[in-house]
C-alpha cells in the first residue's frame, strides 16, 4: 500500500529529487452527485464515493477531483454554493468528507477539490444578509449591487448578458440589481473587497488543513472587475482586447489574487496545488499557470478538436510549449461535466468551425437537440475513436484529467424528458441548448439492479436502458473491455511515464500520428481508415482495438515498447 505523506518531492536512492507528484499525474474528475449513492436517495454522495474506492485504486489513478459537494440550492449541479466550509448534508458530513480522503491517501490517491470564487449561492448567508441590509450596506459592496437604468430605475443597468442566457443582472425587492454572469441564483462576488479576499483565504486553508492536496479553481478568469462607471455596453466591451485590461475578463490584477493563494498554498507541505480553469486566449494561459500564480491550467483544446491527426499535432505542439514557457506542465482533457461526451462527439460529423478553427457552436449540440433521434451518431465508431484518443492522451507529457465514465466509454444521454432536466442552460435558453446534463447521468455499475447498482434508490437523472451493456461489471473481467483498457494503460504509464519531453516520428502518412517518449515508449495514433504499417519487429504493449501484426488498423492507437 501507497501512503501519501510528508513531503512533495521523493528522493530517488541515488537522491535525485523526483518532480511533483502533479506534473504528470491522472486526476479523475467525480462528479459527486452522479457518481455512487450511499443511501438510496437517488443522489450521489460521499459514503457513495467512499464505497467504491477500491474501484479507483484498481483503475490506477492518481488523483481524484471532486466537483462541489457543498451545500447548495442545485441550481447550477453545486456551483452555486451556499457555504464553502461544510458538505450538503443530501451528499454526506465533514466526518464522511475526511474519512474518504484518508481512505484515498491510504490507497495513494490525491484529492483536489473545486473553488468557486466568480459568484456565491443566492443562498449564502452573505447574499441572504446583502439582501436584508439595503441598499449602501457593507454588506451589498460583498457583491456587484448597482441601480438600474430608465426613469424609475426598472431596466438593467447594462444590456450585458448572462453565459447562460437572458440578462446579466436581476432585480432585487427594493429595486437595486446585482450582476450574474452565470445563473441568476450566482451572484457574482465583489474581488475588490478585502473581506471577499480574506474569507477564501480562510476557506483554502481549512480545506488544505483537511489533507486536501489541491484545488481546481472555476472560472478563475473571470473574478476582478472594473466596475468603474460609466459602464461599457455589450458591444464596447467585445470591441476591447482581451489583453489584461478587459473590464471583464481575464485582468493582469486577478492575479494578484493568485499570488496571496500561492502564499497559502506554499505553507503546506507538500505545497497545496492549483489548476485554472480559465478559458482565455491560450497565449494568456502561462500566466496562471505559473508557480507564482496557480501553477497549472487547463488546456481545453483536445475537447474542442474533431478526431483529426492535423488538429492533435497542431494542440499538442502548441501547449507543450506554451507549459514550457511557464514552467508548468501542461493538461489533457477529451471530456469533462460540461460537454457531450467524446465517445458521443466522435461519432457525430466533424463541427462547423469558423475561420480560426474555433468550434461554430457546442459540439452535438444538434443531434442532442433531436432528443437523439438524428441518425447521424455512429456509435461504434465514436467509441473505436474515444479508445483510441484516450491511449493518445495517457502517451503524451503532462497531466491527463478524465471524466468519470470515460473509463466505460459511455456516451452522451441525449433524450432526458425536458421535465427531468436540471441545467440552468437549458431553462435559460429554451430551444437553443438542452444543457449538461447528458454528460451527468449516474454511473452503470451493474448490468442489473436497482439504478444499475449506482444506489439502492432510483437516480437523480434517468438511465437509458443502454447504460446497463456499459455497466462496470459486465466489462471488469472482459478483456476486450474500454475499462480494462484504461486500467492497462494507468498502469503502463505508471511504469512508463518519463521526462516531459516527446519527439515526433515521421510516418509518412497525414492521418497517422507517432511520437517518441525519452525512454523509447512511442505511441502511434491511426487517424484515418486504412491500415498503417509498423517496422516489423516492434512490440506491441497495448492497443485501443484489435490489430494485425506490425499493422495499426484505422482508429486505433498502440503503444509501442521501448526499443
Ligand atoms: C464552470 C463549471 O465547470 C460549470 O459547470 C459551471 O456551470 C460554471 N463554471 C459556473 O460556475
Amino acid at each position: 500500500m501507497t501512503t501519501v505523506t510528508g513531503t512533495d518531492s521523493a528522493r530517488h536512492d541515488s537522491d535525485e529529487l523526483l518532480p511533483p507528484w502533479w506534473r504528470q499525474a491522472t486526476v479523475y474528475q467525480i462528479y459527486p452527485r452522479s457518481f455512487a449513492d450511499g443511501d438510496g436517495d437517488g443522489i450521489g454522495d460521499i459514503p457513495g464515493a467512499l464505497s467504491r474506492v477500491p474501484y479507483l485504486a484498481e483503475l490506477g489513478i492518481d488523483a481524484v477531483w471532486l466537483s462541489p459537494f457543498y451545500p447548495s440550492e442545485l441550481a447550477d449541479g453545486g456551483y452555486d454554493v451556499a457555504d464553502y466550509r461544510d458538505v450538503d448534508p443530501r451528499l454526506g458530513t465533514l466526518d464522511d468528507f475526511d474519512a474518504l480522503v484518508a481512505a484515498l491517501h491510504e490507497r495513494g490517491i490525491r484529492v483536489v477539490v473545486d473553488i468557486v470564487p466568480n459568484h456565491t449561492s443566492d443562498q449564502h448567508a452573505w447574499f441572504q444578509e446583502a439582501l436584508a441590509a439595503g441598499r449602501g450596506s457593507a454588506a451589498r459592496e460583498r457583491y456587484i449591487f448597482r441601480d438600474g437604468t430608465g426613469p424609475d430605475g426598472s431596466e438593467p443597468p447594462t444590456d450585458w448578458d448572462s453565459i447562460f442566457g437572458g440578462s446579466a443582472w436581476e432585480r432585487v425587492a427594493d429595486g437595486q440589481w446585482y450582476l450574474h454572469n452565470f445563473a441568476v441564483e450566482q451572484p457574482d462576488l465583489n474581488w475588490s473587497n478585502p473581506e471577499v479576499r480574506a474569507d477564501f483565504v480562510r476557506t483554502l486553508r481549512f480545506w488544505s488543513d483537511r489533507g486536501v492536496d489541491g484545488f481546481r479553481i472555476d472560472v478563475a478568469h473571470m473574478l476582478t472587475k472594473d466596475m468603474t462607471e460609466p459602464l461599457l455596453s455589450k458591444a464596447e466591451l467585445e470591441a476591447l482586447p482581451k489583453d489584461g485590461n478587459h473590464p471583464m475578463i481575464d485582468r493582469d490584477d486577478v492575479h494578484e489574487v493568485y499570488a496571496e493563494w500561492r502564499q497559502v498554498f506554499d505553507e503546506y507541505d507538500p505545497p497545496r496545488t492549483a489548476v485554472a480553469e480559465a478559458w482565455v486566449d491560450r497565449s494568456r494561459i502561462p500566466l496562471y499557470a505559473r508557480a507564482e500564480s496557480l501553477g497549472q491550467a487547463f488546456n481545453f483544446d483536445l475537447l474542442q478538436a474533431d478526431f483529426d491527426a492535423r488538429q492533435f499535432h497542431t494542440i499538442v505542439d502548441d501547449n507543450l510549449a506554451l507549459a514550457a514557457s511557464s514552467g508548468s506542465s501542461t493538461t489533457w482533457v477529451l471530456s469533462n461535466h460540461d460537454v457531450v461526451r467524446h465517445a458521443t462527439r466522435y461519432g457525430l460529423p466533424d463541427a462547423e468551425r469558423t475561420e480560426t478553427g474555433a468550434p461554430t457552436r457546442k459540439h452535438g449540440n444538434e443531434w442532442l437537440l433531436s432528443g437523439g433521434r438524428e441518425p447521424q451518431l455512429d456509435r461504434e465508431k465514436g467509441l473505436r475513436r474515444a479508445r483510441a484518443a484516450a491511449l493518445f492522451l495517457l502517451g503524451l507529457p503532462g497531466s491527463a484529467y478524465l471524466y468519470q465514465g470515460e473509463e466505460l466509454g459511455l456516451h452522451e444521454v441525449a433524450d432526458i424528458p425536458d421535465a427531468q432536466r436540471q441545467d440552468p442552460t437549458f431553462f435559460r435558453s429554451p430551444g437553443e441548448d438542452v444543457g449538461r446534463d447528458g454528460c451527468r447521468v449516474p454511473l452503470p455499475w451493474t448490468a442489473d439492479g436497482a439504478s444499475l447498482g449506482f444506489g439502492t434508490g432510483g437516480a437523480h437523472l434517468p438511465q437509458p436502458e443502454w447504460f446497463a451493456a456499459s455497466a462496470a461489471d459486465v466489462q471488469d473481467d472482459d478483456p476486450d473491455s474500454t475499462l480494462t483498457m484504461y486500467r492497462r494503460a494507468l498502469a503502463l504509464r505508471h511504469e512508463l511515464q518519463t521526462d516531459e519531453q516527446l519527439e515526433w516520428v515521421d510516418t509518412g502518412e497525414a492521418d497517422v500520428l507517432r511520437f517518441r517518449r525519452p525512454n523509447g515508449w512511442e505511441v502511434v495514433t491511426n487517424f484515418g481508415t486504412q491500415p498503417h504499417a509498423l517496422t516489423p519487429g516492434r512490440e506491441v504493449l497495448l492497443a485501443s482495438g484489435p490489430v494485425d501484426t506490425d499493422l495499426v488498423p484505422g482508429e486505433t492507437t498502440v503503444w509501442l515498447a521501448p526499443a
